[in-house]
């Protein structure tokens, strides 16, 4: 199976309902490569606005975050019933701000990619190293044990309906980007991984994404590796011209 090309942005908390309508509808009046899947996650309170609107086929929303339990007393949360309601059918899970600001383990995060996959949300799962465990040379080890941790409660369905975000802490927000060799090092480890647990279809259906500081002067590079299947975009994404110009990189 041929796995997809997906830009995917990351609009993180940045802008207003009214703002992330105009951005979506600048966006989707470029001319965006239909090869590519494009993937919005937008904050969500937009969710549904945004799902009113007139998008190519090949664009798609997404929320930044869900919770575990259907529903019930947890003040604040969102659940997988709520955000698939709203129109969306991914999620990021794990996103490295979630996990440091939020305290969210490795385990919790595998149990929300279940919950998502059971509501039929395709789960973006966010992977990745600080600077400080790259610069020991702990970096695959560390990226390998996030994996391991989380997809322990996953049955091997489930993994491979799965989109995997390799994004390095170090480059999130910092300009710095991994280099193409650093990105592919890394994506081709996971892919080794996912074949040895998983096997070789699964390993090669599964789409790989880089992020961190992905703008549209690098992402043909980066795009170019042959485990990277596109990328994961937060500061490029919340302009139309450079995350269309991002798209149109593969
Ligand atoms: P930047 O593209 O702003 O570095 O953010 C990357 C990211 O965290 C996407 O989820």
């Amino acid at each position: 199976m041929k796995r997809k090309n997906i830009a995917a942005a990351n609009w993180k908390m940045n802008t207003t309902v009214q703002e992330g309508v105009a951005l979506m509808n600048e966006l989707c009046a470029q001319d965006l490569d239909k090869g590519a899947q494009v993937v919005v996650c937008a904050p969500a309170t937009h969710l549904y606005a945004l799902s009113q609107l007139s998008t190519p086929e090949h664009v798609a929303i997404g929320g930044q975050n869900i919770y575990t339990k259907d529903s019930g007393a947890f003040t604040g949360e969102i659940s997988c019933p709520m955000l698939k309601s709203t129109g969306a059918t991914y999620a990021v899970v794990g996103h490295s701000e979630r996990r440091a600001y939020f305290a969210e383990t490795d385990e919790f995060l595998g149990e929300k990619a279940k919950a998502a996959l059971s509501h039929g949300l395709t789960p973006i799962f966010c992977c990745g190293e600080g600077l400080d465990i790259r610069k020991a040379g702990n970096h695959v080890e560390h990226v390998m044990a996030q994996l391991k941790a989380s997809f322990a409660l996953l049955t091997a369905e489930e993994v491979a309906q799965l989109v995997i975000a390799y994004e390095p802490i170090w480059a999130i927000g910092t300009g710095e980007t991994a280099s193409p060799e650093q990105a592919q090092e890394m994506h081709a480890a996971i892919r080794n991984y996912l074949k040895d647990a998983y096997g070789a279809d699964t390993a090669d259906s599964i789409s790989i994404l880089y992020g961190g500081s992905v703008k549209p002067a690098n992402a043909k590079e980066i795009f170019g590796q042959p485990d990277v299947d596109g990328g994961l975009v937060g500061g490029a994404s919340l302009k139309a011209d450079s995350f269309s110009a991002i798209v149109n990189s593969f």
